[in-house]
């Protein structure tokens, strides 16, 4: 049976510019590199989240979410690992998508506008994970989709932490924060939109 899955509110408000419907067609025609993407995608979100511990350990709140985080993540890999093992699917390298890198690149170098944009672009990420998860769920094998049904509210958690500590550990107005996040959710929609050669998680619309 399909997993009903919607969007959740939170997340659809936030992100202004939903998945195109091609990524979803095409994303169902290749689960393997899919599933291997979005393992990779798991580790990252770990590895990202010790990054936060490393940089500002002085940060308790930050660090002790930071680290339940990297936990966290951490169990989703082992969990998509042993559902590619049940689906026959080995574990192969593959390169970046240009998702991560276009958004880190955009991070600005100096405090507190680092971390401000580094917790936003986390907030973005975990954001859309949670829209492909839910967009889906609904149209996967039923083991799967039930797997992605029940991901998604991890995400929708870590999105809320993410956008959380951006508003409450940078010490930047309301006013600026907003227009930055503005900056960020735009390109990150063009990251997401626009036509792209390859196929990832967090990949465009496919050529
Ligand atoms: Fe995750
Ligand atoms: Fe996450």
């Amino acid at each position: 049976m399909a997993v009903d899955a919607p969007v959740p509110e939170s997340i659809a408000a936030f992100l202004d510019t939903p998945t195109p419907d091609a990524w979803l067609d095409e994303a169902c025609q290749r689960l393997p590199e899919m599933l291997l993407d979005h393992a990779n995608c798991e580790l990252k979100a770990a590895s990202t989240a010790l990054g936060f511990l490393y940089r500002y350990p002085e940060r308790t709140a930050l660090a002790q979410r930071m680290s339940r985080l990297a936990r966290e993540e951490l169990r989703h890999f082992e969990q998509v690992r042993s559902i590619m093992d049940d689906m026959n699917v080995g574990f192969e390298r593959l390169s970046a998508s240009r998702y991560a890198g276009g958004l880190r690149d955009a991070v600005r170098h100096e405090e507190p506008y680092k971390l401000l944009d580094m917790l936003l672009v986390g907030a973005l990420i975990e954001a859309r994970s949670c829209e492909r998860f839910a967009k889906l769920a609904p149209r996967l094998p039923a083991k799967l989709g039930k797997f992605y049904g029940g991901l998604l509210a991890s995400e929708a958690r870590h999105f809320e932490h993410y956008i959380a500590f951006a508003k409450t550990e940078c010490g930047i107005d309301d006013d600026a924060f907003e227009e930055r996040l503005e900056e960020l959710k735009a390109i990150e929609a063009a990251l997401i939109t626009e036509p792209d050669d390859e196929f990832r998680f967090h990949s465009g619309s496919p050529r």
